[in-house]
């Protein structure tokens, strides 16, 4: 086991080697962390493009142009990274002090949503986390701008009884434009007056979500076979999340962990 002084100056990932991701040169590649083969992708390659689609009667083709109105950046093309490892690991997204570990901050940082597949919390922080589920489609920030823990982590512990199940509810992940995009679209905001992105409104609740999930929505469902580990982290920054009861909204899912890091 390492000491703590050396998992502060040590990355658990090589950053560059999710650079094909990034370029788009390549739509999967494949990485070993502690020697466990993984393979990565990305969720929703040139996130901007589907969104200047589904929004073309609001945006009039320039997503630029609607990021300049609403004071909204747009950063994540390549939208959202999974890495799935082919055995369970447990992998330092942080230890106890809540701080969140460097190359998963970067990555975090160039691809909005991070999510691991087959994979817990190392050590005695994994069980430092509340479980929580929020109402459906709720869209929502779970910390504010001048939080300095602004990072979110949620997992499903595939130690625990009822997590080790997969989950019947997803939680979906959308970048700040689209919030306001569709904010406008269900006349909610008034593209005139509505600056930034607000901390949380009910969005898509008319729309047949088959549509968008994987389009505008990134859709984390927790549904890995049972007995499988995994976690997202998002910054709250740039990403609202929301939870979704894809069987319907009377089939509600179990609560999953819930952490926030510096
Ligand atoms: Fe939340």
């Amino acid at each position: 086991m390492l000491a703590r002084a050396d998992t502060l100056t040590r990355n658990l990932f090589d950053i560059a080697q999710f650079d094909p991701l990034w370029r788009g040169t390549e739509s999967v590649i494949t990485g070993r962390l502690q020697g466990i083969p993984f393979r990565a992708n990305i969720c929703i390659p040139e996130y901007g493009a589907h969104i200047g689609r589904y929004y073309r009667s609001i945006t009039a083709g320039s997503l630029a142009a609607m990021c300049g109105q609403s004071d909204i950046s747009f950063i994540h093309d390549q939208f959202g990274l999974r890495i799935a490892f082919e055995e369970p690991v447990d992998i330092a997204i942080h230890e106890d002090d809540m701080v969140l570990e460097n190359s998963v901050r970067a990555l975090v940082a160039r691809f909005g949503p991070v999510l691991f597949r087959n994979a817990n919390i190392a050590g005695t922080a994994r069980d430092r986390c509340h479980h929580t589920i929020s109402p459906n489609l709720r869209f929502h920030t779970d910390r504010g701008p001048d939080m300095a823990n602004r990072y979110s982590c949620f997992t499903r512990d595939s130690n625990d009884a009822e997590q080790r199940e997969p989950r019947q509810s997803s939680t979906l992940f959308i970048a700040n434009i689209v919030s306001w995009l569709q904010g406008v679209r269900e006349g909610q905001c008034d593209p005139a007056i509505e600056r930034g992105a607000r901390m949380s409104l009910d969005l898509f609740m008319e729309t047949q979500m088959a549509s968008v999930l994987g389009d505008v929505i990134l859709e984390q469902r927790w549904d890995a076979p049972i007995g499988t580990g995994e976690i997202a982290v998002i910054d709250n920054a740039d990403i609202l999340h929301a939870t979704y009861h894809r069987n319907g909204s009377g089939v509600k899912g179990y609560r999953i962990g819930a952490r926030y890091l510096n």
